[in-house]
């Protein structure tokens, strides 16, 4: 007898209602262009790796201050929000739910991509990581600038630029929205002590630091069910210069207040694989299992053993894979039939800044065949 699948097996839970435990973890492949709008290329991306039981898309601007990474897209107008219905159709042909992640870059930006501007941050506190490749910089990476820090009259308009965002993803049919709270973004650095300096409602303690993406969750719910909306967070992350020595007491903070609201899913960069601050010991996903009682994700690192290893403990109910994704677009498959992986995808191929660039991986099937012809 083999051992039980249960990553293959169906998960049901509030309106989640999916074929397999295995998601698309969100990835930016930029292939929207200067334009920042999706389009028929990445509708073939998503629907090829449909057979997940959940897409995740890559992270989407919800606004022209919270762009930040070349030919990523964006939904902060109707013809971006309309550049997704290929990519919607395409995956729900397979009965396959999508969710939209919002991705407000903050100061991970460079003025080069906002008109001038200095991006946004909840203190002027630069980071001192590798930089980005920009419109101005024809390839090479540019150094990140100090930020500028948002004014407390400003952030109920970054909240409501989420808003709209949302219900533009609501109206084209995604089937919920992730909020990206992981990764060194806006929302993660009102999150840790490391970037947010503030002292007035918005920083200063645990709880403060934690009323950016409080009211943003909250934002989001007057558009969507809660049972729609997801949150992603990186507590152990070192990945845009983040770790905080208070990280454990932050983000168990944050899942047990989250579990408030009903929400979709929590999702997790447990895993190291994604760089660690190693300012402790790593939170683990089993700590977050004890203050959030709703769907836990959990990421980074993972493959068919260890997520079935995790799965069994009951430390997550889902796992999202990332790179695997990329160099095996029928994981799932691939996982059910026993057959082999392909080799992890080598990061120049990760993004395709021109529409030509870009690497489409077969499937095994598509790579039998070709090998017999
Ligand atoms: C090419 C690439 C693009 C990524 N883009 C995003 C993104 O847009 N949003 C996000 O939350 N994480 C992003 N990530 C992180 C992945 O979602 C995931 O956390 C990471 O790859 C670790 O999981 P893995 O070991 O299964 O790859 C990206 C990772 C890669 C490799």
């Amino acid at each position: 007898m083999s051992e039980p699948q249960q990553l293959l097996s169906p998960y049901e839970r509030g309106r989640l209602s999916l074929a397999n435990r295995v998601v698309l973890a969100p990835m930016t492949r930029a292939r929207a262009g200067s334009e920042m709008t999706a389009n028929e290329l990445m509708a073939r991306y998503y629907e090829q790796r449909a057979g997940a039981g959940m897409l995740i898309t890559e992270g989407t601007f919800p606004s022209r201050m919270g762009v930040g990474w070349l030919h990523a897209p964006g939904i902060f107008t109707d013809e971006m929000a309309a550049g997704w219905e290929p990519t919607i159709e395409a995956v729900h042909r397979h009965g396959t739910p999508i969710f939209m992640q919002l991705w407000h870059t903050g100061r991970a930006s460079h003025s080069d991509f906002l008109d001038g501007e200095l991006p946004l941050a909840p203190s002027a506190v630069r980071h001192e990581g590798k930089g980005i490749p920009t419109p101005k910089s024809d390839g090479e990476e540019k150094a990140h600038e100090t930020p500028r820090a948002l004014t407390i009259d400003e952030i109920p308009v970054v909240i409501e630029e989420f808003k709209t965002a949302a219900k533009r993803a609501k109206d084209v049919g995604f089937d919920g929205v992730e909020i990206h709270g992981a990764n060194g973004y806006l929302i993660d650095t009102f999150l840790q002590s490391r970037t947010n300096k503030r002292d007035d409602a918005y920083g200063g303690s645990i709880e403060a630091r934690f009323r950016f993406l409080k009211e943003i969750v909250e934002a989001m719910l007057t558009v969507w069910p809660s049972q729609q909306v997801g949150v992603r967070i990186s507590p152990n992350g070192a990945f845009n210069d983040m770790g905080s020595p208070d990280f454990r007491e932050q983000f168990s903070y944050v899942a047990e207040r989250l579990d408030d609201y009903d929400l979709g899913y929590l999702h997790v960069l447990s895993g190291l694989a994604f760089g660690f601050h190693e300012l402790g010991e790593p939170m683990e996903m089993h700590e977050f299992r004890r203050v959030f009682k709703g769907t836990l994700m959990a990421n980074c690192g993972f493959d068919r053993e260890s997520a079935e290893k995790l799965i069994a403990a009951g430390g997550t109910d889902l796992v999202s894979f990332g790179r695997p994704f990329i160099s095996n677009p029928d994981l799932v498959a691939r996982f059910a039939n026993d057959w082999p992986l392909a080799d992890e995808a080598p990061q120049d191929t990760w993004y395709s800044f021109d529409a030509e660039g870009y690497t489409d991986w077969p499937t095994y099937e598509e790579e039998q065949r070709a090998a017999k012809t």
